[in-house]
C-alpha cells in the first residue's frame, strides 16, 4: 500500500482533461514538515493566465513552501499542484513553460551577468544572444559585463528575473521579487508584470507586503498559517465591495421582500441579515415599503488592509524593548543615578 506521501504524487503523464495551458491549479495541497510543522494546510486555489496574481501572507504563512511544491522542489504531504494540468516534473521542456525565481538566487560572484546567463542558455540549448535579450528586458544592458560580485541587491533581483525569462516561459513564478528594489525599480516591475500578463502569461508573485501586492497585482490569494484566507480580484476585495447589515425583528419577512426585489441575502439570523449590496438606501426603502421595522441599517465595507493587519498582528512578536534614552543621552555623560544606571535586577533590561 502506498504511503501518504506516495499517494500524493501518483499522477498521470497527460494533462488532465479540460486543463488550460498556463493555468496553475492547487488542490487540497498540504505540507507537514517533520511530522509537526503544518506549513501548508488543505490549500486550494487557481491562478489564471493573463493576470498578475499576488500570493500574500505574513512571514511564515507558507508562501515559499507552496511555490516550492508547485515547482516540484518539495514533495506534498497530500494534495496536488499542476501547471497546465501537469505536475511540474511531467512538463516536457519545463524551462520553456515555467520561469521561476525563488529566493535571492545565488550567482557566481566572479562571473559577469552576461556569462552567468550564457551558461544557463547553453544548458537549455538556447542561443547566446538570448542572454543579451533578457538583460535588455530587465534594464541591465549597461551592467551586463560587470562581475556579479559588484551588483547591488536590486541588480541581483533583476538578474534573477532575467534568468527566469530565458526560455520565454508562459508561466512566471516569483518569490518576493520586489525585495531590495527602490521605488523606481518597483514601478518598473509593475509595468513589466502588466506587460507579461498582457501577453497572456500567468504571473504569480509572492509578497508579505500588502502595499506591494496592491501595486502589482490584479488578483490576490491571501494565506495565513498555511490556510487560504481569501482569494479574488483586488477590486472585489477592496473598498468597492460592501454589504448592508440590517437588524430587524422580522428578519425572515424582510429577507423574502429583499429576495423578491432581486437582492441576494448573504446570511440571515433571527435578528438580522447581511445583504449583497452597498446600497443601504435601497434596502431601507424596501423595508419601509413592506412595513418592516428596522433597528439597524449600515453599510459594511470590506477592508483588505484591516484584514491583512489582523492576520499579521501578534505573529512573531518581538521582545518588548524599554523606551530608549532621550536623543543625545548616549553621548552625554550620564547624570549620577540617572538613565545610565543599571537596572534594579542587574540583568539586561530587555530580557523577558
Ligand atoms: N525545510 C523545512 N523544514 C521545516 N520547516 C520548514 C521548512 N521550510 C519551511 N518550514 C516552516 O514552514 C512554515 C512556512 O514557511 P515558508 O517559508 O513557506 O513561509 P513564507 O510564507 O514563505 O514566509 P516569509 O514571508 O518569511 O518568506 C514556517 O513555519 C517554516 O518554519
Ligand atoms: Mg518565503
Amino acid at each position: 500500500m502506498p504511503t501518504r506521501d506516495e499517494r500524493a504524487t501518483v499522477v498521470s503523464a497527460a494533462p488532465a482533461a479540460g486543463a488550460v495551458s498556463g493555468r496553475i491549479e492547487i488542490e487540497s495541497l498540504t505540507k507537514v514538515f517533520n511530522g509537526r510543522v503544518r506549513a501548508v494546510d488543505q490549500l486550494s486555489f487557481t491562478v489564471e493566465p493573463g493576470s498578475v496574481t499576488g500570493f500574500l501572507g505574513p512571514n511564515g504563512a507558507g508562501k515559499t513552501t507552496t511555490l516550492r511544491m508547485i515547482l516540484g522542489l518539495v514533495r506534498p504531504t497530500a494534495g496536488r499542484a499542476t501547471i497546465g494540468g501537469r505536475p511540474y516534473h511531467r512538463i516536457p521542456d519545463p524551462m520553456h513553460v515555467v520561469g521561476a525565481a525563488l529566493e535571492a538566487s545565488s550567482f557566481h560572484p566572479a562571473r559577469t551577468a552576461r556569462n552567468h546567463l550564457r551558461i544557463l542558455c547553453a544548458a537549455a540549448h538556447l542561443p547566446d544572444r538570448r542572454a543579451d535579450e533578457v538583460l535588455d528586458l530587465v534594464g541591465l544592458r549597461d551592467a551586463a559585463r560587470r562581475k556579479v560580485r559588484g551588483y547591488s541587491m536590486g541588480m541581483r533581483q533583476r538578474l534573477g528575473l532575467a534568468a527566469t525569462l530565458l526560455g520565454d516561459p508562459q508561466v512566471l513564478i516569483l518569490d518576493e521579487p520586489a525585495n531590495g528594489l527602490d521605488p523606481e525599480g518597483i514601478r518598473w516591475l509593475r509595468g513589466f508584470f502588466l506587460h507579461l500578463a498582457g501577453e497572456g502569461r500567468t504571473v504569480l508573485i509572492s509578497s508579505h507586503q500588502l502595499a506591494e501586492v496592491q501595486e502589482f497585482a490584479d488578483r490576490v490569494v491571501i494565506l495565513s498559517q498555511g490556510r487560504l484566507v481569501r482569494a479574488g480580484s483586488i477590486d472585489e476585495l477592496t473598498a468597492g465591495t460592501g454589504s448592508v447589515v440590517v437588524a430587524a425583528p422580522e428578519a425572515d419577512r424582510l429577507a423574502a421582500e429583499l429576495a423578491q426585489a432581486g437582492l441576494r441575502v448573504l446570511s440571515a439570523g433571527p435578528e438580522g441579515l447581511r445583504v449583497a449590496t452597498a446600497d443601504a438606501a435601497r434596502v431601507g426603502h424596501l423595508a419601509f415599503a413592506a412595513g418592516v421595522e428596522l433597528h439597524e441599517l449600515r453599510v459594511e465595507r470590506f477592508d483588505l488592509e484591516q484584514l491583512f493587519f489582523s492576520l499579521t498582528e501578534g505573529q512573531f512578536p518581538g521582545a518588548q524593548l524599554p523606551a530608549g534614552p532621550p536623543p543625545g543621552a548616549l553621548s552625554a555623560p550620564a547624570p549620577p543615578g540617572g538613565f545610565g544606571s543599571p537596572t534594579p535586577q542587574g540583568g539586561a533590561p530587555w530580557s523577558a
